[in-house]
């Protein structure tokens, strides 16, 4: 039996949703067969959504009435409300987001209906509620009076409406919708495969969900975008990258941000678009991040030979759209959720129970001793 650490290089199931491959030295990202780069330019997030969901891009009229579909379904239930208010309002927001995930579910009396059609209107349910429930729990920890969805803004717009109380600009809203976009899948990532693993149990929608929702917190996931930004602030001026990236590689500590498990020594496609955004933003904004996230991109790579991967990219465009830092996590959530649901639909539809197993290396054949004879 040959053990492969952290299942490095294994194929664990045959996907249609995302494409993640290098080709002549270049990596390449697609989600159902659409290249990233040329989703970023022209899709929408919610177009993108569909496509994930539905395996194809949708007419004009298919993608308004899911546009319709999903702004009906933002509303949280009084219940949810409730949650939120009564949760500490130190709780961390993706804390919030799996408990708020996890109560939708007890209050989905259909929630063990697993076929097709069930199993893709809560998937609308959860993308159009997931913004709400991180907006709300904000303005409600600061004291704030909620914003309720306005169904004159899109997807993204109305995220950043609700979290700040005012319509955005046509940039941050188109930044943060391209941000989305390029979160929306990508492949068997560790929450993906958490949420395929619970649903080749038949486990319900809510459950596999919630049990990505913890894969993604943790730092070497999604948990990075929130780490990489209080690296920036610690650094706080272009010139101490260096220093501190030679200081942290001495100690043998990880720098956040650095690293992917597929792109090794190739350049994650998706950073290439984050990249641009984070300079372009900050450059609008007067946002200082992005200067010193090049000085520690530069310096990584110099002492390391390690590329930048999509969390710290992203922490520069949300630092510049001024979301606070614990809300980077659940933002990435908030655009994952079309690739774990798409994923758990597809596990669902053909489905065998995930199951691998393990090389034992403990102890074997151990005399049991009774308690009465050990000290
Ligand atoms: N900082 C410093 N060194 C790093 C590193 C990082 N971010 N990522 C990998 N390395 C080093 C390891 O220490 C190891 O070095 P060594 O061979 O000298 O011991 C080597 O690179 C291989 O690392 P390994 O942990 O085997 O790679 P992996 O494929 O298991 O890990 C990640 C992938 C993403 C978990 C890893 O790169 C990481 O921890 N990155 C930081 C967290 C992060 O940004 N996560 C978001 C991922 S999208």
């Amino acid at each position: 039996m040959e053990v492969k650490e952290g299942l490095e290089g294994i194929i664990a199931c045959k996907t249609a949703i995302s494409r993640v491959e290098v080709e002549d030295g270049k990596a390449i990202l697609e989600y159902r067969g659409y290249n990233i780069h040329d989703l970023a330019k022209h899709s929408t997030y919610e177009e993108t959504a569909y496509l994930l969901l539905f395996g194809d891009l949708p007419s004009r009229r298919e993608l308004k009435t899911f546009e319709e579909e999903l702004k009906d379904l933002r509303e949280l239930p009084a219940q949810i409300i409730g949650l939120l208010t009564h949760l500490p309002p130190f709780t961390h927001p993706m804390v919030v987001l799996r408990t708020a995930i996890s109560y939708l579910g007890s209050m989905d009396r259909e929630k063990h209906f697993i076929d097709y059609d069930h199993a893709i209107q809560k998937a609308k349910s959860l993308i159009a509620k997931i913004p709400t429930i991180i907006a709300y729990y904000h303005r409600i920890r600061t004291g704030q009076n909620l914003v309720h969805p306005n169904p004159e803004l899109n997807h993204a717009e109305n995220f950043l409406y609700m979290l700040k109380g005012e319509v955005p600009d046509r940039i941050e809203s188109r930044a943060l919708d391209v941000d989305l976009i390029l979160h929306a899948d990508h492949e068997l990532n560790a929450s993906t495969f958490t949420a395929r693993v619970a649903a080749s149990t038949l486990a319900d929608i809510y459950a596999c969900v919630v049990a990505a929702t913890g894969a993604l917190m943790g730092p070497l996931h999604g948990g990075a975008a929130q780490k990489v930004i209080e690296m920036l602030r610690e650094i706080a001026v272009p010139w101490r990258a260096e220093e501190y990236v030679l200081r942290k590689l001495e100690r043998k500590e990880r720098i956040m941000g650095f690293g992917h498990r597929v792109y090794k020594n190739v350049l994650d496609p998706r950073v290439v678009e984050l990249r641009n955004l984070a300079k372009k933003l900050a450059k609008i904004k007067g946002s200082k991040w992005f200067d010193i996230a090049e000085e520690v991109a530069k310096a990584v790579y110099k002492h390391k030979g390690l590329l930048p991967n999509v969390d710290f990219y992203s922490a520069c465009v949300y630092a510049s759209l001024g979301i606070p830092d614990d809300l980077y996590i659940p933002i990435f959530a908030m655009g994952r959720i079309a690739g774990w649901t798409a994923h758990i639909i597809e596990q669902y539809m053909n489905n065998r129970l995930i199951r691998p197993r393990a090389l034992y290396v403990g102890e074997r054949n151990r005399r049991y001793v009774p308690l009465k004879e050990r000290p």
